[in-house]
C-alpha cells in the first residue's frame, strides 16, 4: 500500500522585507545577502500572525468536507510554541472545525520536528488506512535585530495530508537518523529570539547531512545516482547549496548538473520567504514541485531535515503521477502580491508581537487579510478571530 503526501498548502504574511534594503541599513553588502546567504527577501510577520493562525491559514484552503471527516490525527511541528502546556494543535483543530475524535498533539526539536510528525502520520495511515493525518510546520524565526541570524529569518506555515494513495509523493519506509546533544542553537523559555553558534551550526548541518545521507545509501541499498533531486531543510538557501556541493562527488557530471538545475528550483520559494524553522524543507519541496518542469512522475526525491540541537533524517518519496493536482499552484502569484515594508516598518512589526505577559492587550488586525488573526488576550488567554464565522 502506499502512503505519503495527498495534499499540501502554505501560508506566511502579507509582508515582507527586501534583502538589500535590510543589507544596506545593516552596512552589509547587498550580495553577502542575496548571493553569500541566498535570501532576496524575507516574510515580516505582523502581531497578528502567530503560529496557530498561520498553520490554520496553512491548512484550511486545501481541506474538503471528505478530509475532515478522515483527519484523527494532527501534528503541530513548532519551535515558536505559545504555550508551556497545551498544544498549539488543539487552537488549530478548533479552528478548522475538525472532529473531537482527533488526537491533537504539538511536537518540538527545532526545525525537525515537522519530519517526525511526517514519519508518525505516515506509520498512523498504514495501520488505519482509511484515516488521514494533518501535519503543520509553523514557526516564526526570530533572531533579533542587527544580528548576525537577522537576515534568516522569516516565517510560515506548511500544511501537509497524509493519506493512502497520495497523490504528490509516496513515502518510503525506510529512513536513516542522527540525533545527538549538541549546542548550536537553542531557545531557552524565557527568551523569544534563539541562541545560536551560526558557524558551528552550518557545520553541524552539512555533517548531519553527510552521515545520514550515506547511512541511508548503505542501509538500504540505494545508489545516489537512484535520486533524481534531493531536497534540503533551507535554514538560508546557500546552506542547501553547500549540502548539495558535499554531495557532487558521489554522481556522474551529467547527474551533477542536473542536481544542481533541480536544486535552483527547490530554493526558489524560500529565497522570498526566509526560514520558517519547521516548515523549511517542505517549502523547499513545494517549490521542487512547482517551479521545476524537469520532475516526471516515478522520480525519487531525496529529504534532508535538520533540526539543531540535534537531530537529522534522511528519507525519500517516489513522485506519483497527479501530483500537480495536490499543490497550492497558486503560491507563487500569492508571494508576488505581497506589501514590501521598509525596514523601520519591519523593526516596528518585530517588536510589537503579543507581549509575553498577563496583561489584557488588543492587537490592531485591520489590514491583516488573513482568514484567522490573533486579535490579543484577555483574561491571560489568546483570542483568535475567524473572520468568515
Ligand atoms: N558577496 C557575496 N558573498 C559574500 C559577500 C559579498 N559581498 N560578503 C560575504 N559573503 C559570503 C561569505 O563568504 C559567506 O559565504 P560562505 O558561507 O560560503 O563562506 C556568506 O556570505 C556569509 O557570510 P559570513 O561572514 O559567514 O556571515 P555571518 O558571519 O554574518 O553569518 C550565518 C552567517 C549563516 C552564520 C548567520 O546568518 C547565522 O548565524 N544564521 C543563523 C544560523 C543558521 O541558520 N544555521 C544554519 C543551520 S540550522
Amino acid at each position: 500500500m502506499k502512503v505519503g503526501i495527498d495534499k499540501m498548502h502554505f501560508a506566511s504574511s502579507h509582508l515582507y522585507v527586501d534583502m538589500t534594503e535590510l543589507a544596506r541599513a545593516r552596512g552589509a553588502e547587498p550580495d553577502k545577502y542575496l548571493i553569500g546567504i541566498g535570501q532576496a527577501q524575507m516574510a515580516a510577520i505582523p502581531p497578528s500572525q502567530d503560529i496557530v493562525t498561520l498553520a490554520a491559514n496553512a491548512a484550511y484552503p486545501m481541506l474538503t468536507a471528505e478530509d475532515i471527516q478522515a483527519i484523527d490525527l494532527l501534528v503541530v511541528a513548532t519551535e515558536s510554541g505559545i504555550d508551556n502546556s497545551k498544544a498549539s494543535a488543539i487552537y488549530v483543530a478548533h479552528l478548522l472545525g475538525l472532529n473531537r475524535r482527533t488526537r491533537t498533539i504539538e511536537m518540538k526539536e527545532a526545525c525537525y520536528a515537522g519530519t517526525a510528525g511526517v514519519q508518525l502520520a505516515q506509520e498512523h495511515v498504514r495501520v488505519h488506512p482509511d484515516k488521514k493525518a494533518l501535519v503543520i510546520g509553523a514557526d516564526i524565526a526570530r533572531y533579533g535585530l542587527n544580528t548576525p541570524g537577522e537576515p534568516t529569518q522569516g516565517g510560515g506555515a506548511v500544511a501537509m495530508l497524509i493519506s493512502a494513495d497520495p497523490q504528490i509523493l509516496a513515502l518510503g519506509t525506510e529512513s536513516t537518523l542522527l540525533s545527538e546533544d549538541v549546542m548550536d542553537f537553542w531557545r531557552p523559555l524565557y527568551h523569544t529570539e534563539a541562541l545560536v553558534d551560526g558557524k558551528f551550526s552550518s557545520n553541524i548541518y552539512i555533517d548531519y547531512f553527510q552521515d545520514v545521507f550515506k547511512g541511508y545509501l548503505e542501509s538500504t541499498g540505494t545508489s545516489a545516482s537512484d535520486l533524481t533531486a534531493l531536497v534540503f531543510h533551507l535554514p538560508y538557501t546557500k546552506m542547501g547549496l553547500k549540502a548539495l556541493r558535499s554531495a557532487l562527488p558521489l554522481v556522474s557530471e551529467t547527474q551533477q548538473e542536473s542536481w544542481v538545475a533541480h536544486f535552483e528550483c527547490a530554493r526558489k520559494l524560500n529565497r522570498y520567504v526566509g526560514n520558517l524553522y519547521t516548515g523549511s524543507l517542505y517549502l523547499s519541496l513545494l517549490s521542487q514541485l512547482l517551479t521545476d518542469p524537469k520532475l516526471e512522475a516515478g522520480d525519487r526525491l531525496g529529504l534532508f531535515s535538520y533540526g539543531s540541537g540535534a537531530e537529522g533524517e534522511f528519507y525519500t518519496g517516489v513522485l506519483q503521477a497527479d501530483y500537480a493536482n495536490g499543490l497550492d499552484t497558486g503560491l507563487p502569484q500569492c508571494l508576488a502580491r505581497r506589501q514590501r515594508v521598509s525596514v523601520t516598518e519591519y523593526e516596528q512589526l518585530f517588536k510589537s508581537q503579543l507581549a509575553w505577559k498577563a496583561d489584557d492587550q488588543e492587537l490592531d488586525y485591520a489590514s491583516d487579510p488573513h482568514r484567522f488573526v490573533l486579535t490579543g488576550q484577555h483574561d491571560e488567554q489568546r483570542q483568535y478571530l475567524d473572520k468568515w464565522a
